[in-house]
């Protein structure tokens, strides 16, 4: 993998773009600023990721997003880090068939598709009520919709953009598309009930209470899609690629799983992953009225920006910042592990809009690569193509096409 940051990144992260005029855009340098707007009651989120995906819980604020937490809060138990296990361990057999195919035929795979495969299995059946089968992928349904919402982000986040009209009407007709998903996500979960406390399920109850309106509905699951999928299959695929290059760490995950362990270090890579590749690279809080906050004056729309990407590899935070070291989580499985300061470590955000899913997230990358490297190798057709390239998460440039060959161990 190129070690070098795409020129994007450098160009939002080096300078403070538009800092001049209304609405300035202002980006936050320094942990302590973070804490203080994450935590301030004068900070919201912008209405534009409100019109990107809707009034879901990714993007609202105030009374409407509390009332909208307190619905599905339950379903993700904070406390319970393996509580979507069963869902998870349903949809690996599946993936690990069809790996296996491909090696024993020898046929080259898209790794981002079949990790989308697998982690649409999992969301399918833990956030949303819903069994897909084997080789089912609803996600890529939303695809094209992710990827509209990513050109529009992007096109407001770079220096100078603008969005043109033709990206705008792109964004209508892909989530048109996936309202139509939702639509039948929707009634086959009324069919159906597999008998556990998904989301969508708490959804539809407070639906039938009047609780809510299909619109809510429509609105939480589409956030709900674009918030657990992109996330974690990026964050899987860096953390192969990372591993890709660095042998003695294969050799060392490998050999503790075939010894009966392996969770450790698996999970030391998925956060040093998280670290230097953090899916959701920035984001933005408004000012709702003139304030002093942070140590500067505020206007009433004024943006600031945070960037975990920034903030993860900030050399007076981190030594050797740009390093892929898993050393630096030791501790981690005996929860000892500290960040360097409070908010110098954030993938999933922090303050009330912590990530709801960061234990679905963080379990099923865990159980995925456990399988991957307990029975396989990956072989990257061109890892050194593949650069990252900012959407709404941040995600490889190129299809990432692998080989997969069995290891001799059986299980
Ligand atoms: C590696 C995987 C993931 C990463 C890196 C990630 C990251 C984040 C971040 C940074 C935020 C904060 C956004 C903000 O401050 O505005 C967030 C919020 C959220 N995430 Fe995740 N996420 C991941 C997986 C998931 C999964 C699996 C779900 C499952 C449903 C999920 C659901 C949500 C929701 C609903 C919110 C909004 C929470 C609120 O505002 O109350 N995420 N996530």
């Amino acid at each position: 993998m190129r070690s070098t940051v795409v020129p994007q990144l450098l160009e939002v992260h080096g300078t403070d773009p538009r800092p001049e005029g209304p609405g300035r855009r202002i980006l936050l340098r320094d942990p302590d600023e973070v804490g203080a707007i994450l935590h301030s009651n004068r900070f919201q989120r912008t209405d534009f990721v409100r019109q990107l995906s809707g009034d879901g819980l990714l993007a609202t604020d105030g009374d409407l997003w509390r009332e909208r937490r307190r619905i599905v809060q339950k379903s993700f138990p904070v406390r319970d880090v393996e509580a979507h296990l069963d869902s998870i361990r349903l949809a690996l057999p599946g993936f690990v068939e069809r790996l296996g195919e491909a090696a024993d035929e020898d046929r080259p795979v898209c790794l981002l598709d079949e990790m989308m495969r697998v982690v649409s299995r999992v969301v399918y059946r833990a956030v949303f009520g819903v069994e897909l089968g084997r080789d089912e992928d609803r996600v890529s349904i939303f695809q094209p919709m992710m990827e509209a919402v990513g050109d529009v982000h992007w096109s407001l986040v770079a220096p100078g953009g603008t969005v043109d009209a033709g990206s705008l009407v792109r964004l209508k007709r892909t989530r048109d598309a996936a309202d139509v998903e939702i639509t039948r996500m929707v009634e086959r979960r009324r069919a159906v009930d597999i008998g556990i406390d998904d989301a969508l399920g708490r959804l539809i109850r407070a639906r039938d209470e009047g609780l809510v309106d299909d619109v809510a509905i429509h609105d939480e699951v589409r956030s709900l899609v674009l918030a657990s999928t992109e996330t974690s299959v990026n964050s899987l695929i860096w953390a192969f690629l990372l591993i890709d290059d660095r042998p003695e760490i294969l050799a060392r995950i490998e050999r503790d799983l075939d010894a009966g362990g392996g969770d450790e270090i698996i999970d030391k890579v998925i956060w040093e992953t998280l670290r230097l590749y953090p899916p959701v690279w920035a984001n933005e809080r408004q000012a709702i009225e003139p304030v002093d906050e942070a140590g500067r004056s505020w206007e009433k729309g004024d943006r600031a920006v945070i960037s975990a990407y920034r903030l993860h590899r900030d050399p007076r935070q981190w030594e050797d910042p740009d390093a892929f070291r898993i050393e630096r989580f030791e501790g981690l499985a005996e929860r000892r592990w500290q960040p360097p300061h409070r908010f110098a470590y954030m993938p999933f955000g922090a303050g009330p809009h912590l990530c709801i899913g960061r234990n679905l997230a963080l379990i099923e990358m865990r159980w995925i690569m456990r399988e991957v490297h307990s029975r396989f190798r990956i072989d990257f057709d061109d890892p050194d193509s593949i650069e990252p390239i900012l959407g709404i998460v941040m995600r490889p440039s190129a299809p990432v096409m692998v080989r997969i060959t069995r290891r001799d161990r059986k299980h």
